[in-house]
């Protein structure tokens, strides 16, 4: 007896829908906290085009998939974050933190955007960002350190953005011309509708100079 298409598409297998679900589909169930481990590669960029000096602090690390990239190049990192994720020390809040870290020269993390888990309908998601930027750059300037923070590509084009970072030592935004694929559903897997960037800066940088921009 001939099969349907009916019959062949009941036939296979049920598959929960949040385990399958791309990222860019609309009202996808942001991690709580905004957890997405940054895939190595992206940070494999960032070290590529922007020296570290020294030891770096990973203020937001999850389950250390950034901290564990600079450690492999031979940089001591010091892993914090609010939430436990197995990596690091858990219950640092970023923004309860007035200084970077003893011996750490260097701030580097994919911060949390502010629009996931409960604040994902937040009309502050935006704000939360900034904040997390303006602090970091503040504590990036206390240590004539460097900062480095992945973003997404568009988010620098926002009037309120341009002006946080025009007001810190911006040295270099390097665009990742792939994007980023946050989770790895084998055939089933798409990638973001996002492109991402490293926003790095360095408070040592020749301020007489405009910032650059690097396509990795
Ligand atoms: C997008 S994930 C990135 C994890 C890791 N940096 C990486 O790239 O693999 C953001 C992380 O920020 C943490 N986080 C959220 N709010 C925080 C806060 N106020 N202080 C410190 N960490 C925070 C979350 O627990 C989560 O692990």
């Amino acid at each position: 007896m001939s099969q349907t298409l009916f019959d062949a598409l009941s036939a296979r297998p049920t598959i929960a829908p949040r385990e399958f679900r791309p990222i860019h589909i609309s009202g996808f169930d942001r991690e709580m906290n905004d957890f997405y481990p940054t895939p190595s590669w992206v940070t494999e960029a960032l070290l590529k085009h922007a020296p570290l000096r020294g030891s770096v602090w990973e203020p937001c690390c999850g389950d250390g998939a950034i901290a564990r990239v600079i450690e492999a190049h031979g940089h001591r990192v010091e892993a914090t974050d609010l939430t436990d994720h197995g990596h690091g020390r858990s219950g640092v809040d970023f923004f309860q933190c007035d200084a970077v870290p003893a011996g750490c020269q260097a701030i580097v993390t994919n911060p949390p955007y502010g629009d996931g888990g409960t604040e994902r309908k937040s009309r502050k998601a935006s704000s939360q960002l900034l904040a997390f930027v303006k602090h970091a750059i503040a504590l990036t300037e206390a240590a004539n350190g460097q900062l480095a923070l992945l973003v997404r590509f568009q988010w620098i084009a926002g009037q309120r953005a341009a002006a946080v970072m025009s007001g810190g030592p911006l040295d270099k935004v390097i665009v990742l011309t792939h994007r980023i694929l946050w989770f790895d559903m084998g055939p089933a897997t798409k990638h973001g509708q996002h492109h991402h960037c490293w926003l790095f800066f360095d408070a040592q940088r020749d301020r007489t100079r405009p910032p650059e921009i690097v396509f990795a």
